[in-house]
C-alpha cells in the first residue's frame, strides 16, 4: 500500500481567497479549478481545503450548517466532486476539513434545540438552565463561553457565540459524524483535518479550569476513542486515506497520543510553526518531534503558516519572531526584507525535515501579513469578541494576487473581500514565475528537489549551536545558518534560499547539499 501522506508536501486553499471565479470577491471552486495548474507546476502532492460547506461564515466557515453540501458562495456538489476528479487525474490527493467539536448555530439541530425548552436536540448541545453562567471558562477567541437563549437557558460554544458545541457523550452526534465521513470518503477524498480535534470531550460536571487537574475541555482521554472509530472507518476504505489533527497541546507526550497506531496518521506541528526564528528553540522542537513520533511510527509534519497565524514574512521580521495567540505584536516594527530572507530559509529547513509539509497558499509567493485592513473591513470573530484588542487572523487571509499591477491582481472581477496592499503588484503569481530569484521559484525548486531526498531519519552534523546542520541518508544535506557570522560548508549545492558569501553559507540562508 502506497503512503503517500508520509513524505507529502500539502497545499492548504483557504476557499475565500484563493481566487474568484464569479466576479463576487469571494474565492470558489471555479477559481480553484481555473488555477489548478498553478498547484500543478508547484508540485504539491496534495490538497486541504478549509471549510467549503454551507455556512453562514460566522466564523469564515468554521460554523457548519450542513456537512453535506457545499457553500453556495463557493459552488455545488458537483462542482466539488468535478474539482476531485480533476486533481486526482493531476495526481494531487484531496483533504477537507472537518469541524467536529462545534455546528454553526444555523445548523437544523441547533435551530431545533432553539426551538423549544423540551426539544430532544438540547441533549445533541450543552444547555444549562442554571440562573447564573454555569462556568466561568474563558472562550478560545476570548470572552465567556455561555450564551443565553430567549427562554434564559444557556447554551455552552468555546468559540464564537454562532458556534454552539456539541455533546460527545450522546450517540447521535457520533453516528452523525461516521456517516459525515463516509458521505466524503465515497466522494473520492483523501482525507480529513480534524479541526480543534482535542476539544470535543468536556467534562459533564462543568468543572472550573484548575492548574493540576484533568481540564474540563482540553485533551480528555475519552477523546481518543471517537478517533479509534473514525480509523476504523477510513480504514474499511480503499485507497490510503488519512486522518490528520489540529492538537495544540503543550506537551509533546500528550500529543502523541492522537498518533498511536489505531487514531490518526498525523497531527499539524503547531511547535514548530509558532517556533521563533531561534537556533536552540527549533533544534528542540525537531528532535522533540522526532523522538515521539519515531517509536510510533508516526508520520510527523512540518507546518510554517496556516490561516490562523500572522505570515512568516511579518512574523520572521520582528524582534519577537516566534507566534503566539496572546501576543502578535501587530503594529510593532518589521522588517520586511529580512522577514523574507528568513521565510525563504526556513522553507528549505522545513521542507528537509523527514516527513510531511504544509505550506499554506500565499506562503509561496511570500506574503506578507496585512496589518492596514480598515476596522470596518475586518470580519474575524477574534477582533469583535476581543473587544478590538485581538487583530484577528484577517492579515493573512487576503485574496492571492495573480496577475497585473492593481487590485484585484487578477483574483477576480469584484472588489476582494479584504483589501490588497497595493505592493502586491510585485508579488504576484505572473511576476514571480518569470523570475527565478523569487519566492515562488525557489518554493518549485525545493518542492521539485524534494522528491530525490532520502527516505528515512535525520542524522544532525556536528556544527556551531547555533547552525542547524544534518544529513538524510548519505547523499542529502541541509544546512540552516542562524548565527550571526557565515559559515563554510563542504557539498555540492542543490538549492539555496539566497545567494552565498564568496563560497560561504550567510546568516539566515539555507543550503541543501549533495554530499
Ligand atoms: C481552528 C481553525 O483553524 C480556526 O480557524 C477556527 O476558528 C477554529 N478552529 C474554530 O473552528
Amino acid at each position: 500500500m502506497s503512503t503517500w501522506w508520509r513524505d507529502a508536501v500539502i497545499y492548504q486553499v483557504y476557499p475565500r481567497s484563493f481566487a474568484d471565479g464569479n466576479g463576487d470577491g469571494i474565492g470558489d471552486l471555479a477559481g480553484v479549478r481555473a488555477h489548478l495548474d498553478h498547484l500543478v507546476d508547484l508540485g504539491v502532492d496534495a490538497i486541504w481545503f478549509s471549510p467549503w460547506y454551507p455556512s453562514p461564515q460566522a466564523d469564515a466557515g468554521y460554523d457548519v450548517a450542513d456537512y453535506r453540501n457545499i457553500e453556495p458562495i463557493f459552488g455545488t456538489l458537483a462542482e466539488a466532486e468535478t474539482l476531485i476528479s480533476e486533481a486526482h487525474a493531476h495526481g494531487i490527493k484531496i483533504i477537507i476539513d472537518i469541524v467536529p467539536n462545534h455546528v454553526s448555530s444555523a445548523h437544523p439541530w441547533f435551530q431545533a434545540a432553539l426551538a423549544s425548552p423540551d426539544a430532544p436536540e438540547r441533549e445533541l448541545f450543552w444547555f444549562r438552565t442554571s440562573k447564573e453562567r454555569p462556568t466561568d471558562w474563558e472562550g478560545e477567541f476570548g470572552g465567556t463561553t455561555w450564551t443565553q437563549t430567549e427562554d434564559g437557558a444557556w447554551y455552552l460554544h468555546l468559540f464564537d457565540k454562532a458556534q454552539p458545541d456539541l455533546n460527545w457523550n450522546h450517540p447521535r452526534v457520533r453516528e452523525e459524524h461516521l456517516d459525515i465521513l463516509r458521505f466524503w470518503l465515497d466522494r473520492g477524498v483523501d482525507g480529513f483535518r480534524v479541526d480543534s480535534a482535542a476539544l470535543l470531550i468536556k467534562d459533564p460536571a462543568l468543572p472550573p479550569v484548575v492548574d493540576g487537574e484533568p481540564h474540563p475541555f482540553h485533551d480528555r482521554d475519552e477523546v481518543h476513542e471517537v478517533y479509534r472509530e473514525w480509523r476504523r472507518v477510513i480504514d474499511s476504505y480503499e485507497g490510503d486515506r488519512t486522518l490528520i489533527g489540529e492538537v495544540w497541546l503543550p506537551s509533546p507526550e500528550r500529543f502523541a497520543r492522537y498518533l498511536r497506531p489505531d487514531e490518526m496518521h498525523s497531527a499539524f506541528n503547531l511547535d514548530f510553526l509558532c517556533s521563533p526564528w531561534d537556533p536552540a528553540r527549533l533544534r528542540e522542537v525537531i528532535e522533540d518531534t522526532i523522538r515521539v513520533h519515531e517509536p510510533l511510527g508516526a508520520v510527523a509534519t512540518w507546518v510554517i503558516s496556516n490561516h490562523d497565524v500572522t505570515r512568516p514574512v511579518t512574523r520572521y521580521g520582528r524582534e519577537e519572531t516566534g507566534f503566539s495567540f496572546a501576543a502578535k505584536r501587530e503594529g510593532t516594527p518589521t522588517d520586511l526584507r529580512l522577514g523574507t530572507v528568513r521565510a525563504r530559509a526556513a522553507a528549505l529547513l522545513s521542507l528537509a525535515l523527514p516527513g510531511a509539509a504544509y505550506v499554506y497558499q500565499g506562503e509561496e509567493l511570500g506574503l506578507e501579513e496585512n496589518e492596514d485592513i480598515p476596522p470596518e473591513l475586518r470580519q474575524d470573530p477574534m477582533w469583535h469578541r476581543s473587544g478590538h484588542r485581538d487583530p484577528g487572523r484577517d492579515g493573512c487571509r487576503v485574496p492571492l494576487p495573480w496577475s497585473g499591477e492593481e487590485p484585484p491582481f487578477g483574483f477576480g472581477a469584484g472588489a476582494p473581500w479584504l483589501p490588497q496592499p497595493r505592493a502586491w503588484k510585485d508579488r504576484t503569481v505572473a511576476v514571480q514565475q518569470a523570475d527565478p530569484a523569487s519566492m515562488l521559484s525557489l518554493y518549485r525548486s525545493a518542492l521539485s528537489y524534494r522528491r530525490s531526498i532520502p527516505a528515512g531519519s535525520l542524522a544532525w552534523i556536528d556544527s556551531d549551536p547555533d547552525v542547524l546542520a544534518f544529513q538524510r541518508g548519505d547523499g542529502f544535506a541541509c544546512i540552516a545558518n542562524l548565527s550571526a557570522a557565515a559559515v563554510p560548508f563542504t557539498g555540492t549545492v542543490l538549492l539555496a534560499s539566497g545567494p552565498l558569501d564568496d563560497g560561504l553559507l550567510p546568516p539566515d540562508t539555507t543550503v541543501w547539499l549533495a554530499l
